[in-house]
């Protein structure tokens, strides 16, 4: 609950403005705790007319911020993930304006995707990058033109990302989900409440110097998707489809699906909680949905 990640944030400096390119489900959340701070916050989507749009970006039909609206930004934050062809959408539309403005600091949303698989061990910011899947690649190129546009970025690696309106509570109601059983695999996840707010630690800290360039945002509980589906089922009381193996589940699955499925890895929030003492608002999944019921009719 975004009031919770309040009490734990401090506003940006005064006279800061944070620009949110790419306002969808995440960075929504970053906007309107902004708000909530009292900062001076605006987010971009594809259309003027969507939800939450302050202006309108659209990197594909070229539809560029007006300067008098991003040109004075001291903070920036990217959501927006790479184009096909694996170019970063920002990168490739504004960077010679961003280079222009008074920022200091940038985050990049990015992906856990980039360690490729890990066969189910814990993986830590320095551990090397392997991505396997072609989108993890293009991810990867991006991180890397962020880092080399010598801008002042900062890159979170978030695994998957859930919270109000978007998590297990919305497949169990809607008939979608699969209780697939695969021994071993896990999955690691984010709250948005904790991208928000690590974002916000992560502001303040570099404002006091201390800038690790790469960071895992993520839950302390790597698990299965069993047992969450198991535990948003029994918040909403509903019943649960029977477990399929794996084998048998993988016959039906969609290239994409199968692809998260090949790659098994725990992502070690180490260096944002215990070095730079973020405190969770959702250590785990539980904790996560229970939060998420709250919005759920
Ligand atoms: N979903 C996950 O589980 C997950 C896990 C790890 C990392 N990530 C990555 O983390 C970031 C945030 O995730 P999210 O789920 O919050 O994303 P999201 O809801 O899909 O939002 C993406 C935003 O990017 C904008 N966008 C897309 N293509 C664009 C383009 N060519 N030009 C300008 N804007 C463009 C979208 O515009 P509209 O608002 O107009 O649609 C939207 O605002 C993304 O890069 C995502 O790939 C996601």
């Amino acid at each position: 609950m975004l009031s919770e990640v309040v009490k734990q944030c401090k506003p940006l400096p005064p006279n800061s403005k944070l620009i949110v390119l790419g306002g969808g489900f995440s960075g929504q959340h970053v906007a309107a705790l902004a708000k909530a701070l009292g900062s001076n916050a605006l987010c971009s989507r594809r259309s003027i007319n969507s939800f939450g749009a302050d202006f309108a970006f659209d990197s594909a039909t070229k539809q560029l911020p007006p300067s008098q609206v991003i040109g004075d930004a001291t903070h920036l934050l990217s959501c927006i993930p790479p184009s096909d062809n694996g170019e970063d959408p920002v990168l490739t539309s504004l960077k010679d304006q961003l280079k222009e403005m008074p920022l200091e600091w940038v985050g990049y949303l990015s992906t856990t995707g980039v360690y490729g698989d890990c066969k189910g061990k814990w993986v830590k910011e320095d551990d090397p990058v392997k991505p396997k899947q072609a989108r993890s690649k293009r991810r990867l190129a991006c991180e890397q033109a962020w880092q080399a546009s010598g801008l002042p970025v900062q890159i979170l690696r978030l695994p998957g990302i859930y919270g109000p309106g978007r998590s297990a509570l919305q497949s169990i109601k809607k008939n979608s989900s699969k209780m697939i059983s695969k021994p071993g695999q896990v999955f690691s996840r984010i709250h948005i409440d904790d991208i928000a707010g690590a974002t916000f630690h992560l502001i303040e800290l570099a404002r006091n110097g201390l800038k690790p360039p790469i960071i895992n945002v993520a839950d302390d509980m790597p698990t299965t998707n069993v047992e969450v589906l198991t535990y948003a089922a029994s918040l909403l009381g509903n019943s649960l489809p029977p477990i399929e193996s794996f084998e048998i589940a993988s016959r039906k699955m969609s290239p994409m699906a199968l692809s998260f499925w090949k790659e098994n890895r725990r992502v070690s929030n180490q260096m944002l909680c215990k070095e730079l003492g973020y405190s969770l608002i959702h250590p785990n999944y539980q904790s996560g949905l229970e939060d998420c019921l709250k919005y759920c009719n």
